[in-house]
């Protein structure tokens, strides 16, 4: 359930009946999780430093290790307080800490506002592959507040709009023009942290409809894992949808010209849009994709046009178009 706070000391209220709160966050938000600290008494603080080659079982366990050094019991609960790398992986360790703890998250990136705190999602890589061990462990709450964004640098807000923009895309044509225009209000961010919200809601475990917000995610994660580590989770989306499009677009499943007014859309938003990567490099790293099925298919997403898409399964080895 997300809950929208005007102060971050308005977490306090929320937590006040929670005996044994830990806060697991990113040191670059020290300060936030300060600040929490202020308004509620916490039992511990977990400090982590972030980065997707850190984003690993390893840092689970030692997580999980000072856990127990804490002596955190099964009524514990942890609030996550970073971006999504901190999200996912605290809420990992509370999915697995002596068989499943609480947590509520406390996004502070905006792609965590809109995406990667909502909806249960955990987990951390393996070996340079994306998110592949994790469980669903859904967060009693996730905390949604404007003002923690204001050390976010520039070009994480960017990646952030990347989701937001990709949400939109899917289900709301008008807000989406309007993020265009607006850029991320806090209405805009609510917005979509709800669209995200009803979309969990209706498919949990992702058996169908869920599928949906890997718009971009395909290419993606296959473009993010070719440039290990010079661009955002965000901008690698970006260049996924464009890709999807032009995807669709070559299969008559996109309205004619998606790809180039989004690219247009994208560039306005400050994300890059061009991929330098070649479409035989892309498919080397989705058949490692561990959303590929066992027949070697991947279900695409495919954008139809602004607030409409559909699914398609592919192999990898078929597609042939232009990727640059
Ligand atoms: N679980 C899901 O459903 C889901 C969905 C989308 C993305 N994700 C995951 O989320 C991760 C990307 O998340 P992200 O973009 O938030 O990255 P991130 O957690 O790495 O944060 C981005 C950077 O900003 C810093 N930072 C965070 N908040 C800050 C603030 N308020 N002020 C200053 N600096 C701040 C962080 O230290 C980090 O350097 C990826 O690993 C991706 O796989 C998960
Ligand atoms: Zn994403």
């Amino acid at each position: 359930m997300t809950k929208e706070l005007v102060h971050i000391a308005d977490i306090g209220l929320s937590l006040k009946d929670e005996r044994e709160i830990f806060l697991i966050h990113d040191r670059n938000v020290a300060w936030v999780a300060e600040e929490v600290a202020k308004s509620t008494s916490v039992k511990g603080v977990i400090s982590i430093d972030t980065s997707e080659e850190l984003k690993t079982l390893e840092t689970v366990e030692a997580i999980e290790r000072q856990l127990i050094e804490a002596e955190a019991s099964r009524s514990a609960i942890i609030i996550a307080i970073g971006g999504g790398i901190t999200t996912d992986l605290a809420g990992f360790a509370a999915a697995i800490y002596k068989r499943g703890i609480r947590w509520c998250a406390f996004p502070t990136t905006l792609l965590g506002q809109v995406d990667a705190a909502i909806g249960g999602k955990t987990g951390a890589n393996l070996d340079g592959y994306k998110n592949m061990i994790g469980a669903f462990h859904m967060p009693e709450s996730t905390f949604i507040c404007a003002e923690v964004l204001k050390t976010l640098p520039e070009r994480q807000l960017k990646s952030g709009m990347a989701e937001m923009l990709k949400t939109f895309l899917l289900a709301d044509e008008k807000a989406y023009l309007k993020a265009l225009e607006d850029g991320p209000t806090q209405e805009l961010i609510a917005k979509a942290a709800a669209i995200k919200e009803a979309v969990v809601e209706r498919d949990p475990f992702e058996k169908g409809e869920r599928a949906c917000l890997n718009l971009g995610h395909t290419f993606g994660h296959a473009i993010e894992h070719e440039a290990r580590g010079s661009i955002t989770h965000g901008e690698a989306v970006a260049m996924g949808i464009v890709l999807a499009a032009r995807l669709g677009e070559s299969i008559g499943m996109s309205e004619k010209g998606l790809t180039e007014r989004l690219k247009a859309d994208f560039a306005k938003a400050g994300l890059p849009v061009e991929c330098h990567y070649s479409l035989a490099q892309l498919k080397e790293a989705m058949a490692k994709d561990k959303k590929s099925g066992a027949d070697g298919k991947v279900k695409f997403v495919i954008p139809a046009r602004p607030g409409e898409y559909a699914f398609k399964q592919l192999n990898p080895n078929d597609l042939h178009f232009d990727t640059k």
